[in-house]
């Protein structure tokens, strides 16, 4: 899986042209990602300015000494690269399974490509099988949104950074893993409900957001997709 990864993460990043701003994604196939433009940037001397979409890419961002920009500097974004937990044939996908879900979508939200990395067993046909779906909700609602969830047919559990302590995100909210049993039938529906309800900050159904994947497997062989 590493390989597959590897192989994703470092192929996207051969997509990045001098000059451009880029945003930074988060995960561990974005970490290849970040390792190949860092390899760039001191090879062939190309310049960027990453925007990352967590305090965890920001602070690798900088290890590898990236240039980085915030949402304040910058309009648009040229291209950003970032993973999925799944991806179905439309490009729609499930986002946050590292938990920096709203960071990746205003980003996406503002990209004029966005890349998708990912292996081979991220691709599905029917989103939410097998992934949970994560929704960040304000502490304050987490009963209420908890409630509406299941209403719409999802069992929500708290995702916990340890027994008894929930997992908090990079914006002081929590996380919801939300399963759909059969799989999310209507993606694009579920998310316009969710972003309805008041204590939602944001869900991991990106919709319409992704331009391209790159798709590696185990052999170290990545294939781009675009729409
Ligand atoms: C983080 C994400 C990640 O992009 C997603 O979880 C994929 O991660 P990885 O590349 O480690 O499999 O949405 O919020």
């Amino acid at each position: 899986m590493t390989n597959a990864k590897q192989a994703a993460g470092r192929r996207a990043a051969e997509l990045v042209e001098d000059g451009m701003t880029v945003g930074l994604g988060t995960g561990s196939t974005v970490f290849f990602t970040l390792q190949r433009l860092a390899e760039r940037i001191r090879d062939e001397g190309i310049s960027l300015r990453g925007v990352p979409t967590s305090l965890d890419t920001e602070s690798k961002a900088r290890e590898f000494g990236i240039p980085l920009a915030t949402l304040d500097e910058v309009e648009r974004i040229a291209l950003t690269i970032d993973g999925a937990d799944e991806i179905d044939g439309d490009y729609q996908m499930i986002k946050g399974g590292g938990g920096a879900l709203l960071r990746e979508k205003v980003v996406a939200t503002i990209s004029d490509r966005v890349v998708t990395v990912v292996g081979r067993d991220k691709l599905v046909e029917r989103l939410g099988t097998t992934f949970l779906l994560p929704v960040e909700v304000v502490p304050f609602a987490r009963a209420t949104v908890r409630r509406a969830i299941k209403a719409l047919g999802g069992e929500p559990t708290v995702r916990l950074a340890e027994p008894e302590r929930p997992f908090v995100t990079d914006n002081g909210n929590q996380i919801l893993d939300c399963k759909f049993e059969g799989g999310i039938a209507d993606a694009r529906a579920l998310a316009a409900r969710l972003s309805t309800e008041p204590g939602v900050v944001e869900h991991g159904l990106f919709i319409d957001l992704a331009t391209d994947v790159v798709i590696g497997d185990d052999t170290g062989t990545a294939e781009l997709r675009s729409k």
